[in-house]
């Protein structure tokens, strides 16, 4: 699979490419990351990118031809355009599996005040934003999606068991995890991880994701409940015992 960002600033974009899990997909040959300079597509000498706003208002507002030519450049029919701002579609785990299914995706980042609205209109697939809050750039949210969709991309995590327990693949929050040592001032393991026994385990597990998701995700938890009522081949008891959970203290 085959990932092209277009960006003004490459540098932000490239390191957290080339290190730990990606870095070592990208070498082994499972994905490849391209980083693109939009800048080398600026007009005249100074290369510029942006303008003021039609209508007026604050800011400038990156051009939308400077944006096309640098698209042309990497663009092929098998290409699937995102544009990363933050009045997106909000991006889940399902978007990732979705994307990793490409084979080819480009990340359009926008800068500065914003991005013309043709560019959402008629170059890109779809618009998708990375959470509720304005970053300055859309630089980190392309990374944050290589990210979650590369490691979706056979062959890039060795273990494809844990791609199946984690967060959110069955609506959940995934349950603590504990290692050695078993006793650590007065905090100790839960005993059941002990017991060698794993249909208790998997319950007790289960019983975890359950809570910690009820706790502090009640929008998935109404979401996974809503499912659990509508299909009651999988329905499950009331969530048991709740997780040690810190409150945020403000
Ligand atoms: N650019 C600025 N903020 C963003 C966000 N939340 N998601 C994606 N791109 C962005």
């Amino acid at each position: 699979m085959r990932f092209d960002i277009l960006t003004l600033f490459p540098g932000i974009c490239r390191p957290p490419l080339e290190h730990s899990i990606l870095g070592r997909a990208a070498s082994a040959g499972h994905v490849s990351f391209g980083v693109h300079d939009i800048r080398d597509h600026g007009r005249g000498r100074h290369r510029v990118v942006d303008d003021t706003p039609y209508g007026g208002g604050s800011g400038m507002v990156m051009r939308v031809d400077v944006i096309d030519e640098a698209l042309q450049e990497v663009w092929q029919p098998t290409s699937h355009v995102v544009l990363m701002a933050p009045t997106g579609r909000p991006f889940r785990q399902a978007d990732a599996r979705r994307l990793a299914a490409k084979p080819h995706v480009v990340l359009v980042c926008g800068h500065y005040e914003g991005v013309d609205g043709r560019v959402a209109a008629h170059l890109v697939d779809e618009v998708l934003s990375i959470g509720d809050y304005v970053l300055t750039g859309g630089e980190l949210a392309a990374v944050v999606i290589c990210d979650a969709v590369a490691r979706l991309v056979p062959g890039v995590l060795g273990n494809a068991g844990s791609l199946e327990e984690e967060s959110f693949e069955h609506g959940l929050l995934e349950a603590p995890a504990y290692t050695r040592p078993f006793e650590y001032r007065d905090w100790s393991v839960p005993e059941v991880l002990r017991s060698g026994h794993h249909a208790r385990i998997a319950a007790w597990r289960k019983a975890q994701s359950e809570a910690l998701t009820q706790a502090v995700r009640p929008d998935l938890w109404a979401e996974y409940a809503r499912k659990e009522v509508s299909n009651p081949s999988t329905r499950q008891k009331e969530p048991a015992g709740v997780v040690d959970m810190a409150a945020p203290s403000e």
